[in-house]
């Protein structure tokens, strides 16, 4: 029993999965996969979350707080790069648990990334919702409050109503970005790069227009001083707004997902996880920059802080908020893009191994899982209908955090293991790249609130009992 639970797959095993069983067609390039990355990471976390971090943690000094939280990821990133050049699977880091690991461990780390990828889709679908609201509003549309925020609000008791029914445009948005992703990569390839251009160009103008209307004085303190609490302002405060910005950076990871659609992945994927993180975290910390020293840190906090920063800057640029709302509107879409394509696939390669039934691998004429995409989704509609943003961001944060470390401890595994395994790229400095990964993640979860630690332990005893009941017996190792 002991021994089954932990079996392993080996190299070929995947290598036979990818030559022989690749129903997935084979579209995407490296510039396609690295727009995809932007896709995927650009998206509710600068456009809205970047306002409550700023004036709610570090102030000014957010620009610092958003490298810090890039460092982290980015050693995360390296150790999901050497996988990828390892194995390119789209199961991402549930594929290379099963390779190190051991199958209890895969299953534990898939249906962590299920967790993952469900509420991040959910999180940014209201954060969307924020946006879609505020182009409305410019357009003389006003929707009720009651279809515009989730039905559960996060009180100091914990989750109450809110008096609202439904976030009703976070529910629409998902339902037509599966209908997309049910029609194939190669169409939601060519609306991303649509889509992640448009929210570049946007970035750029918020940049370039709002250079000249930056007043040094609200730089200044740059690092307010601590009030007293910790992570409120100060250098505790820079660590802390590093958590909450956290999940601006989650997206890279998604691309290991589509390493079965993408030419060449094993050279492709890790440039583009690394490339896709640089050019995210450049932006990142140009963009804060000016968005503090447009708008004083202390009046951030609102669902839509570019939107006022453009307000700022006088009537002149009142055509500016209206291309950066809806170029909010377009790069928080891509990052669905990206996350619902992932969230399927992963659902795939858990079914093809047989520890998830077989209807999640079943493949549409468009060559598509379809039916993984249409269950996914309705559960992420009624999520986000539901739930408030903060509420999400922390369930996001913890299970991000956990697969990350998980990953970057497996690659230290492998490394002891199978040192002869061809590996396309190798993480620099071993150990100490994912040894410094896995204790910056770790750090961060210790930072979250007990109630999250409790709803991840929930999740997790969920799925160690599904895999009692189904996926031991099913699993496609025990039958070969
Ligand atoms: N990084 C993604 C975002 O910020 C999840 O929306």
């Amino acid at each position: 029993m002991i021994k089954k639970i932990f079996r392993k797959k080996t190299i070929e095993d995947f290598s036979t999965q990818i030559n022989e069983e690749n129903e997935l067609s084979r579209d995407l390039s490296l510039f396609s996969i690295v727009l995809l990355g932007i896709g995927a990471i650009v998206g509710s976390g600068i456009f809205v979350i970047t306002g409550t971090a700023a004036s709610q943690h570090a102030g000014p000094a957010i620009t610092i707080s958003f490298i810090i939280s890039a460092i982290g990821c980015l050693f995360a990133a390296l150790c999901y790069a050497e996988f990828v050049s390892l194995a390119p699977i789209s199961g991402s880091a549930y594929s290379y648990s099963y390779l190190t690991m051991g199958e209890i461990f895969a299953w534990v780390l898939g249906w962590d990334l299920i967790l993952e990828y469900a509420l991040s889709i959910s999180t940014v679908s209201v954060g969307w919702s924020g946006y879609f609201d505020n182009i409305l509003s410019i357009i003389g549309i006003n929707l009720p409050e009651y279809l515009l925020n989730p039905t559960f609000a996060l009180t100091n008791t914990g989750l109450t109503l809110s008096g609202s029914i439904i976030n009703l445009p976070a529910v629409f948005i998902i339902a037509v970005i599966a209908v997309i992703v049910i029609k194939g990569i190669k169409e939601s390839s060519w609306t991303n790069t649509l889509v992640v251009l448009t929210k570049i160009i946007v970035i750029f103008l918020v940049i370039g227009f709002g250079i000249s209307f930056i007043n040094p004085s609200n730089w200044i303190p740059f690092i307010p001083p601590n009030t007293g609490t910790f992570g409120k302002f100060g250098l505790s405060g820079i660590l802390t707004g590093a958590g909450v910005v956290f999940i601006s950076y989650i997206g890279f990871d998604a691309l290991t997902t589509l390493s079965q659609e993408t030419k060449n992945p094993k050279r492709n994927i890790p440039i583009a996880i690394v490339l896709s993180l640089i050019v995210c975290t450049i932006l990142y910390v140009l963009v804060s920059l000016v968005l503090t020293g447009i708008v004083n840190y202390t009046q951030l906090n609102v669902p839509a802080p570019f939107s006022l920063a453009v307000t700022e800057m006088g009537a002149n640029f009142s055509w500016l908020n209206v291309v950066v709302n809806i170029g909010a509107i377009f790069g928080i879409t891509s990052v669905l893009l990206v996350m619902q394509t992932g969230l399927s696939r992963i659902a795939y390669n858990i079914s093809k191994d047989g520890l998830l039934p077989k209807l999640f691998s079943k493949i549409s004429k468009f060559k598509t899982p379809y039916k993984t995409t249409i269950i996914v989704s309705i559960a992420c509609m009624v999520i986000s209908g539901l739930f408030p943003i903060s509420f999400l961001s922390e369930m996001v944060s913890i299970g991000t955090l956990l697969a990350f470390t998980l990953v970057s401890l497996s690659v230290l595994v492998l490394r002891k293991t199978n040192p002869q395994l061809p590996r396309g790229f190798k993480v620099p400095l071993m150990p100490l790249i994912p040894i410094l990964a896995i204790v910056i993640c770790l750090s961060q979860m210790i930072a979250l609130p007990v109630a999250t630690w409790l709803r991840l332990l929930i999740w997790m005893l969920i799925g160690l009992i599904i895999y009692g009941i189904y996926g031991f017996k099913n699993s496609k190792l025990s039958k070969d």
